[in-house]
């Protein structure tokens, strides 16, 4: 079977790990400290703090950006549940918008007529690894006063105008759970140009404290450990190499499948965490894969706005007629070039 994700572990990461282990300082630490300013380097941001996961590092960046009960924050309708849940955490109510059919990601266009007196951020998510049309929603954040929070979770590298996702609106955060596009195993990380959020999101980290055993504000323990900051390390020196191959993966199947590829925005660069197509009869679409031994995600079936926990009545119909026929192919760096050509033949060879 050709895996839709597979975690590229080599020797230099069991090295990182093995030395973290045998110092004996497996908790946050050194390690950690050394993971965020890379990263806050790589993705040129002044400050990056970790957590032990990417919806641990959402939850913090709303705590940490003041989000609080009675208060809207504008969100996609289609995304993985912790986009809209971690605005639950704070007792705040996620507001949805639909999206692009082209991009999947938020549109822009339908964000003004969801804020209230109420709205108080924008979480953009760049779905897939393409980043969303981040000029008109700083624009309009800018002209409501609104934070903008992007979920970068999916998204590590990717570009718009030339500039790092992540960087661009006033927090950034990103996951680095197991098949994402650089990785610690479960993780997380907070990017922000803003000193007192950054501050305030260490606090959030740690139980809310500034010295040990004095607590100042609520917080958690959402700590990242060094044996995963150690991994993360490593990833880090090869983020760049894994998303060309699954940009070069990407571009092969442009030019060889049949079906609709994917959108890809001018002024993006799409760092491919996903391949999504769409397809009329998915479920007969999928036993084909399996019988064909390709494997495939589906992301995502349902959108969140009809998740039980959010029961919206409201029809969110680009996001609905996408839960019902996207599918993701295999993309990922693992992919040696003997498994695209056959994902490229067994898509092909589908008569719907
Ligand atoms: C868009 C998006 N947001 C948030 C998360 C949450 O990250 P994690 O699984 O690391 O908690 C994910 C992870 O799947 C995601 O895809």
């Amino acid at each position: 079977m050709i895996p839709i994700s597979k975690p590229e572990i080599g020797k230099e990461e069991i090295a990182a790990v093995t030395r973290v282990l045998e110092s004996g300082m497996l908790a946050q630490g050194e390690v950690v400290e050394e993971f965020e300013d890379k990263f806050a380097v790589y993705i040129g941001t002044d400050y990056a703090i970790a957590t032990n996961s990417g919806t641990s590092a959402l939850h913090t960046a709303l705590a940490a950006q003041g989000i609080k009960e009675g208060d809207e924050v504008i969100t996609t309708a289609f995304s993985f549940f912790a986009t809209a849940s971690c605005v639950l955490m704070q007792n705040a109510t996620p507001v949805f918008v639909d999206i692009d059919p082209k991009t999947y990601n938020i549109d822009p266009a339908l964000i003004e007529a969801k804020i209230s007196d109420r709205t108080k951020a924008i979480i953009p998510v760049h779905l897939y690894g393409q980043p969303c049309e981040m000029r008109e929603i700083m624009d309009i954040a800018k002209a409501n006063n609104l934070a903008v929070i992007e979920d970068a979770a999916q998204a590590h590298g990717a570009e718009y105008k030339a500039k790092k996702v992540g960087a661009i609106g006033d927090i950034g955060v990103f996951s680095f759970y197991s098949t994402k596009n650089i990785i610690t195993g479960e993780g997380g990380m907070i990017t922000t140009n803003n000193e007192e959020i950054a501050e305030r999101a260490r606090l959030i980290r740690n139980h809310g404290q500034s010295r040990r055993y004095f607590h100042d504000c609520l917080g958690y323990n959402y700590r990242m450990t060094n044996i995963a900051a150690a991994i993360g390390l490593v990833q880090l020196k090869k983020i760049d190499t894994l998303s060309l191959r699954r940009m070069s993966n990407a571009r092969y199947y442009g030019e060889q499948l049949k079906v609709k590829k994917p959108f890809v925005s001018p002024n993006v660069k799409h760092v491919f965490h996903q391949y999504t197509i769409r397809v009329k009869d998915r479920d007969k679409f999928q036993a084909h894969l399996e019988r064909n031994g390709v494997g495939y995600g589906i992301y995502y079936p349902v959108p969140l706005p009809s998740q039980p926990l959010f029961d919206s009545n409201e029809l969110f119909e680009v996001a609905e007629l996408a839960s019902k026929d996207v599918i993701s192919i295999p993309v990922n760096p693992s992919l040696k070039r003997m498994d695209v050509e056959k994902v490229v033949k067994v898509v092909n060879g589908y008569e719907g």
